[in-house]
């Protein structure tokens, strides 16, 4: 998985326990102590496995506890990291549709064309040009990341000041063949992507 994830886990670690906290990870996950990640490189994913085991059990929580306060942090770093990207959606369904979009810039910096085509196809987002305050997200990954989307959709909505309702239809974890998000909007400013067809 391309490093920014890692990173900014990592600086969320620290923020709440310092080298101590970040160096105990690092050794759980039998990592060097020098060991740092980039934002556009790309890491091993039971690598990132073994780094968040290790952050859930120091910190003492569960994984749908670190993927609240995981997107929280990521959120709030993005928005200030890459404020282009919040620029150019005037909605939270305006970003939730060009995510992808986000995801596959990635890609583009990676070398291998087979870890392009790993970052590449993990979302899909459809549309309903009928339907303005609906999409469904298609998200398939050997990371089962579904939770995390969920939690970051639910911080670009707060954003937005948007409501939505998200609900996961079916599940990699559960024996579906992928995780299907559906999101309905009850609250939505004025999108400039929701009747383009
Ligand atoms: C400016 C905002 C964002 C940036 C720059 C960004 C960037 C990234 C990058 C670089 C990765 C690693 C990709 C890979 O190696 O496959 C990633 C992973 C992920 N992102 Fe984002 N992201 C953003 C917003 C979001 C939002 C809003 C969501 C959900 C609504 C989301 C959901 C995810 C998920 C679920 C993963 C884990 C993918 C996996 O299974 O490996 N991201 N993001």
């Amino acid at each position: 998985m391309v490093g920014l994830i890692q990173k900014l886990f990592m600086d969320m670690v620290w923020s709440i326990g310092g080298d101590e906290a970040v160096n105990k990870i690092k050794q759980a996950a039998n990592l060097p102590l020098d060991h740092t990640y980039q934002i556009c490189d790309v890491y091993p994913d039971d690598e990132w496995q073994r780094v968040l085991a290790a952050g859930l059990e120091l910190l003492n929580i569960t994984p749908e506890q670190a993927d609240e306060v995981y997107a929280d942090y990521f959120l709030n770093d993005a928005i200030k990291r890459f404020p282009t990207w919040f620029a150019m959606a005037k909605t939270s369904y305006d970003f939730l549709v060009i995510q992808p979009t986000i995801h596959n810039c990635f890609a583009t910096s990676v070398i291998e064309q087979k870890d392009r085509n790993a970052i590449n196809d993990k979302f899909v987002v459809d549309k309903f040009p009928e339907t303005p305050n609906k999409l469904v997200t298609h998200y398939r990954s050997q990371n089962h990341h579904c939770g995390l989307y969920k939690s970051l959709a639910k911080c670009v909505l707060k954003h937005y000041k948007d409501e939505a309702h998200i609900e996961e239809k079916q599940c990699l974890k559960l024996g579906g063949t992928e995780c299907e998000i559906h999101i309905q909007w009850s609250k939505l400013g004025e999108s400039s992507y929701a009747t383009e067809k």
